[in-house]
C-alpha cells in the first residue's frame, strides 16, 4: 500500500474563535462557468481554492477560455453563451468533482465543434452519469457514458439542443443545473421538475447576471438563445466547510465558533435549523447579499443538545452536512433518525456507509438502514484508527469526533480534504489551541 496522509488528533478542551472558511464550492463552480460563458470579462473575489474548483478553471482553460491564477481575484474573458472551442478532442479531467462533470456536460452539450472526453479519479468513476446523460440526450446532445451502468468517462460532442420538460427523480442541483445550462444553449424551452427542491444558485446567479429564469413551485424553466451577463462578484464563504466548526462549537463543553461571511441560500441552511431545534446557541449577524447570494457571521455555542429527525424535504437542503450532523447526534440525548437519505451512497464515497463504520469503531450506538441511519446519544466516544474512504467529508467529519473522543484518533487517507478545503487543518489548530493535532504520511 502507498504512504497515505494521516491525521493523528488528541482533542482537550474547548474551542473558540472566529475563523473564515474558503470561498463556496457550489458558488465557486458556477461563477467560473458563468462568467466563461458570459459576453465580456467578470472579476471574482475569494473563489475557492479547493481541487474540485480547480478542475473546473482548468477544464474552461482547455476550452479555449481565458482565466488568470485562481487566487484571491480572478479575472475570467468570457467567450459567449456558444463560444467554447474544443481543437480536436479534449480530455477533460473533473478529479474528484461531480459538479465539474455533470455542469459541464450541459455546458458542452450545445457548443458547436467541441469534442471531449470527461474522466474523474476513481471515485468519480464510480458515480451515476445516466442522471444527466438521460435527459440531455432527449434535447438532441450527442452523449455516451463508457463506464458501466453509464459511469464515467463521458463523451460529447456538440448538438444542436431542443428544449425539453424534464421531470427528475432524485432532487440534484446538479442535475437540474446541466438541464438549466443545456437550455440555454437549446432552442424553445427547458423546464425541470423536481420531487423537492434542491440548492437553487443556479437559478439565483443566472437572474443576478440578467438570465430570465422561471420557477413555478418546484418546476424551474429558461427560454434558449438569452446571454449571460459579465459580474463582478464576491463569493461567500462556504456554509458546508463552516458546518464542520459549528459542530465542534456545539459537542465541546465551554464552547463556541464563529464563521466570518458565510452563505446562508435558504436552500442550504438545514443544517443551521438542525442546530437550532437540537439546542444548540446559534448567532447570526451581519446578514449582507451579493450577487444574488445572502451571507452572514454564524456563531454557535455549547448547549444542552436533544436527538433531531432529517428525512423528507429537508434532506437536499443538508445533504453534505450529513456527515458531520451524525458526529452531532452522538453527543445529543435520544435517538436521531436520518431517513429517505439514499443519495448519500452515491456521493464521493458511500457515505452511509462509510459514517457506520467510523462511528461504529469509535463506540457509538449506531445502525444503519437502506437510505439513512438511526444514532442514540449521548455516547463516550473512544480514540481508534478510521478511513475517510477517500471522501474530505467523512475525513473532516472524523476530524470533529476525533476532538470530541477520549484518547488519540488517527485518521487515515486525507489528501482528499483539500478537494473542498485546503487549509482545513490550519483552522482547526486555531479553534482548537489545547488540543494536539499531527499530520504525517504514512
Ligand atoms: C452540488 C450539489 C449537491 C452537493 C454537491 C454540490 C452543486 O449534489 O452534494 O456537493 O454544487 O450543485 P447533488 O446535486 O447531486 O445532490
Amino acid at each position: 500500500m502507498s504512504a497515505q496522509l494521516c491525521w493523528k488528533i488528541d482533542g482537550n478542551g474547548a474551542v473558540g474563535g472566529r475563523i473564515t472558511v474558503p470561498g463556496d464550492k457550489s458558488i465557486s463552480h458556477r461563477s467560473l462557468l458563468f462568467s466563461a460563458l458570459a459576453d465580456g470579462s467578470s472579476r471574482i473575489v475569494g473563489l475557492s481554492r479547493g481541487e474540485d474548483c480547480v478542475a473546473t478553471a482548468n477544464a474552461l482553460r482547455r476550452l479555449g477560455v481565458s482565466i488568470s491564477d485562481v487566487g484571491e481575484q480572478t479575472v475570467v474573458r468570457g467567450c459567449g453563451i456558444k463560444g467554447l472551442t474544443s481543437n480536436g478532442h479534449v480530455e477533460l479531467d473533473c478529479g474528484n468533482s461531480g459538479t465539474t462533470m455533470r455542469l459541464m456536460l450541459g455546458v458542452l452539450a450545445g457548443q458547436p465543434g467541441v469534442v471531449a472526453t470527461l474522466t474523474g479519479d476513481e471515485s468519480l468513476s464510480r458515480r451515476p452519469m445516466g442522471r444527466v446523460v438521460e435527459p440531455l440526450s432527449r434535447m438532441g446532445a450527442h452523449v455516451r457514458a463508457l463506464g458501466p451502468s453509464q459511469r464515467p468517462p463521458v463523451e460529447i460532442r456538440g448538438a444542436a439542443l431542443h428544449g425539453a420538460e424534464h421531470w427528475t427523480d432524485v432532487a440534484s442541483a446538479q442535475v437540474k443545473s446541466a438541464l438549466l445550462l443545456a437550455g440555454l444553449l437549446a432552442d424553445g424551452r427547458t423546464s425541470v421538475c423536481e420531487p423537492s427542491q434542491s440548492r437553487d444558485h443556479t437559478e439565483r446567479m443566472l437572474q443576478s447576471r440578467g438570465v430570465v429564469v422561471h420557477r413555478d413551485g418546484r418546476k424551474v424553466s429558461v427560454a434558449g438563445g438569452q446571454s449571460i451577463l459579465p459580474q463582478d462578484i464576491a463569493i461567500p464563504g462556504d456554509l458546508s466547510a463552516a458546518s464542520f466548526f459549528w459542530v465542534l462549537g456545539a459537542i465541546l463543553s465551554d464552547s463556541g465558533v464563529y464563521v466570518n461571511n458565510v452563505g446562508i441560500n435558504p436552500t442550504r441552511t438545514g443544517i443551521v435549523d438542525v442546530l437550532a431545534t437540537t439546542g444548540a446557541a446559534v448567532e447570526i449577524s451581519d446578514v449582507i447579499t451579493e450577487g444574488g447570494e445572502p451571507a452572514a457571521v454564524i456563531g454557535v455555542r455549547r448547549s444542552h443538545l436533544s436527538a433531531f429527525e432529517i428525512g423528507g424535504v429537508l434532506v437536499p437542503r443538508l445533504v453534505d452536512e450529513i456527515p458531520v450532523l451524525s458526529v452531532l447526534a452522538t453527543q445529543a440525548t435520544g435517538e436521531t433518525v436520518i431517513r429517505d437519505a439514499a443519495e448519500l451512497r452515491v456521493k464521493e464515497s458511500d457515505r452511509i456507509s462509510a459514517i457506520y463504520e467510523m462511528l461504529v469503531r469509535m463506540g457509538a450506538s449506531v445502525s444503519e438502514e437502506e437510505a439513512g441511519l438511526r444514532i442514540v446519544g449521548p455516547c463516550v466516544l473512544k480514540g481508534t484508527e478510521i478511513d475517510s474512504h477517500g471522501d474530505h467529508r467523512i475525513a473532516m467529519a472524523g476530524a470533529v469526533a476525533a476532538l470530541a473522543a477520549s484518547g488519540t484518533t488517527l485518521i487515515r487517507n486525507v489528501e482528499c480534504v483539500d478537494t473542498s478545503f485546503p487549509g482545513f487543518l490550519q483552522c482547526l489548530r486555531s479553534v482548537a489551541p489545547g488540543a494536539r493535532i499531527d499530520s504525517f504520511w504514512g
